[in-house]
């Protein structure tokens, strides 16, 4: 009796080798180990033998069902894997292939500027340290103008500057500077820096310079005994690292609710380098940037502490750097959707 179940095991370990597919598994089970399998079968036929006997060789049957089962285990687990492996081996797709529409005379696609540019700042923002945050397009009441310290009775909120929904406390956000918001609610404790880039929208009258929707990237940055020297030194090291050379600033002061004091930050015309010339509009200067010291009750409003932290904030109008960058002379070219011009910035 125990030389037969040496040979089940050698037999069952033998069918085991064999296995390939789940069912065969699940057939080699029910013929060794199931109700009516040969170990059943063995079990039966103990019920001839002597007590003696039947000790021993229940206890031998039993330690053999035992290891059977966890073969059974093993050989099951490892044929999981060989199948998913399979599966990865035949079901894969090579992203880096260079699409074959080159040579079926079909123009690839390419990036839109403002993404582009919004890229490179993204880039330069991270190698500051900076993280980036996204915000929805769909803002409320508190988020857009409240938080902000923007009155109930500011202009901005008027009709004519904001796409309202029918509830009056939902809106298209206005400017990005929600996400200074949204993004103190979100980090909580300071020292944290963090830019925001995205489209905004106005219900404004369109000219070369104005358009419904535009793209800004806010950025935030709040610690401890921040000062105006900070954001100034700030503010000139990014501008070279955006136009790739020294770029002298002016600021000049600026309102907005939510920075005291605020600024109208400019930089000395890259063309004509403050002489004055067209694109300056004979001013030497071209305003670029608005920013400030954040206001202490936006602080406060995004649960901060404005006796302990403070710090700075900035908008840069991502569609003006475009236009500077590739000598754009009307905005709205960049929502046109004519594809003689969106074509000259695919690469
Ligand atoms: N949110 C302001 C605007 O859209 C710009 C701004 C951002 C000003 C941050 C100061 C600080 O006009």
């Amino acid at each position: 009796m125990l030389d037969q179940l040496k040979a089940l095991e050698t037999s069952f370990e033998e069918a085991l080798g064999n296995v390939e597919t789940e069912a065969q598994l699940a057939d080699i089970k029910a013929r060794f180990l199931g109700k009516k399998g040969e170990l059943g079968g063995m079990m039966k036929s103990l019920g001839q033998a002597s007590p003696e006997e039947r000790k021993t060789l229940g206890q031998a049957v039993n330690v053999t069902k035992g290891r059977m089962a966890t073969r059974l285990e093993e050989v099951r687990s490892s044929l999981e894997r060989k199948l998913i492996d399979q599966k990865l081996e035949k079901d894969w797709t090579d992203i880096t292939l260079r699409s074959s529409l080159k040579h079926s005379g079909v123009k690839e696609a390419g990036l839109h500027p403002v993404t582009i540019v919004q890229r490179e700042l993204e880039d330069i923002f991270l190698s500051m340290g900076f993280d980036i945050l996204d915000g929805p397009h769909i803002e409320d009441d508190f988020h857009n103008f409240t938080a902000l310290n923007i009155p109930e009775t500011h202009p901005a909120r008027d009709m004519q500057d904001t796409f309202w929904f029918k509830d009056m406390n939902h809106l298209l956000r206005t400017h990005t500077s929600t996400i200074q918001v949204r993004g103190m609610e979100e980090k909580k404790t300071p020292p944290f820096k963090f830019v925001g880039p995205g489209k905004v929208f106005r219900c404004e009258a369109t000219d070369a310079s104005h358009e419904a929707v535009f793209h800004q990237m806010e950025g935030m940055l709040i610690g401890k005994n921040i000062t105006v020297a900070h954001l100034i030194y700030f503010e000139k090291t990014l501008l070279s690292q955006i136009f790739k050379r020294d770029v002298e600033i002016r600021l000049r002061p600026g309102f907005f609710p939510f920075v005291e004091p605020g600024f109208e930050l400019d930089i000395q015309c890259l063309i004509c380098g403050g002489k004055g010339c067209k694109v300056c509009k004979q001013v030497g200067w071209v305003e670029l940037l608005p920013c400030g010291m954040t206001h202490p009750n936006v602080l406060r409003h995004g649960g901060i502490d404005p006796e302990e932290y403070n710090g700075f904030a900035f908008g840069l109008g991502l569609d003006r750097l475009v236009m500077m960058r590739y000598g754009i002379d009307d905005i709205r070219h960049l929502h046109g959707g004519h594809l003689d011009f969106s074509r000259q910035f695919a690469k």
